[in-house]
């Protein structure tokens, strides 16, 4: 049986449930591909710490030199993680012919432009498949399953760890700290949970998002994003009365003539798919021109959900080389000679339905005053709630508004203002809600 010679450059959790599931499903893939793969060597820093799984000591090395420099090897998986040596390794491994798989997401979104353009000029496969939601095959989805469509919009729940905490502070009322720290404790967090909770993973992962779903170059610092850090246990509860479930989403809309890219927490209705997407699981909910509505839905991490996105593409890529081909579809589903840049709609343009919970003075005029200055900034209030005289800290009282559709500019406008008013006490808390943009028809119609 034919034999393909593999690299691993990274053995921690993901790599070490690769190695298992080479393993363990070695007889189901060489069925498959109809050759095996073999894994000759695998490279990591650290070769004291135990791993789960069995492997013949002659294989490990702490010289990623000697997979990037063997003849045999065609294709090596980079999961080392980080900018650097990420890039470096990769970048000379596709110089040498061979192929990548990785689930390198921050390196992706940040130099994907480069590793994009050195794979097509040597004519080499990248695979990223576990770089975005883990096991689900977006990737996968948009660059072949979905080939024939114009994407419209992309909502995303990409990062398990804010999903996590936004679901544990709704079902059981936990406290944000006290939740973070269990998934960190469960393995899902960053090594920097700041990634997670101020939306920089999720960011990452919309920005390989939208190169492929709009086949353009996509500069990372571009999009606009918000974590989950502001979010308190009352807007949670707000967020229920008015029906309304909060998650931190990333979001691509097509408009008529330019993208809106932004991750930031968003109320969703009850009933929408994403609104129940619990847990630290992941979910697309993609609209497409063609195929309408498409959902998926699945483990965003995880040594073994990972683990498979990532053999998958080893797989992908195998039986193409099989074949002798390679690059049969291209990096980001669009031809790389002629890319452009993708062109993003300016936050201050973005024109949605908001939610403001104001901390201010419990005393008369006070709605009045707000209201006139939303009013002055061309927002128009769609209701109000003001609950009883139960103080917080500060001595205030939280009335909470939802608009109707408003311009971002004009809203922040308008919050400057108001958070001037001496009746009002700290700062006021603004989340923005997907309603109608999460139609279909609504979406189809812009
Ligand atoms: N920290 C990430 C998350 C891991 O919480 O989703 C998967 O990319």
């Amino acid at each position: 049986m034919k034999e393909i010679q593999v690299g691993l450059i990274g053995f921690g959790t993901v790599g070490t449930g690769v190695v298992k599931l080479l393993q363990n499903n070695a007889r189901l893939l060489e069925k498959r591909l109809g050759a095996r793969l073999v894994l000759k060597k695998i490279a990591d820093i650290d070769l004291t710490t135990p791993r789960d799984v069995q492997i013949e000591k002659d294989i490990l090395t702490k010289d990623a030199g000697e997979i990037l420099n063997d003849p045999e090897i065609s294709i090596v998986i980079e999961l080392m993680g980080g900018y650097e040596p990420a890039r470096s390794f990769i970048l000379e491994a596709m110089h040498k012919k061979k192929s990548v798989v990785t689930a390198n997401k921050a390196l992706l979104a940040v130099h994907g432009n480069e590793i994009f353009k050195v794979a097509e000029e040597e004519e080499v496969d990248i695979g990223f498949e576990a770089s975005v939601g883990g096991t689900i095959p977006i990737i996968k989805t948009l660059k072949e399953g979905l080939v024939a469509n114009e994407v419209k919009a992309v909502f995303g729940i990409t990062n398990g760890t804010s999903n996590y905490i936004l679901t544990k502070m709704a079902d059981e009322g936990e406290n944000f700290d006290d939740v973070l720290k269990e998934a960190q404790d469960l393995g899902f967090a960053e090594a920097d949970p700041k990634f997670d909770i101020e939306g920089i993973d999720s960011a990452h992962k919309l920005a390989i998002t939208l190169s492929l779903s709009y086949g353009k170059r996509v500069n990372f610092d571009d999009i606009y994003r918000e974590g989950i850090s502001k979010i308190s246990q009352d807007d949670i509860e707000f967020a229920k009365e008015l029906g309304y479930k909060i998650k931190l989403l990333a979001i691509a809309i097509q408009r008529e003539d330019s993208i809106e890219a932004r991750i930031h927490p968003t109320m969703i209705p009850f009933d929408h798919l994403l609104a129940n997407v619990n847990g630290n699981f992941n979910a697309f909910h993609i609209i497409c021109d063609a195929a309408d509505s498409v959902f998926l839905y699945g483990q965003g991490s995880g040594m073994m959900p990972t683990a498979s996105a990532v053999v998958s593409d080893l797989v992908d890529i195998s039986r193409d080389m099989l074949k002798g081909i390679a690059r049969r579809v291209p990096s980001r589903s669009s031809r790389e000679d002629i890319i452009e840049d993708i062109k993003l709609k300016s936050m201050d343009d973005i024109v949605t339905n908001y939610y403001f919970r104001f901390s201010a003075a419990d005393r008369p005029g006070v709605l009045s005053k707000i209201s006139g200055v939303l009013g002055e900034n061309n927002i128009s209030i769609a209701s109000v709630i003001q609950k009883g005289r139960k103080h917080n800290d500060a001595g205030a009282v939280p009335i909470v508004m939802m608009t109707h559709e408003s311009k971002e500019k004009d809203v922040r406008s308008a919050l400057e203002e108001i958070d001037r008013l001496d009746i009002v006490r700290g700062e006021t808390i603004l989340i923005r809600i997907e309603d109608d943009n999460l139609k279909s028809d609504f979406i189809q119609g812009t």
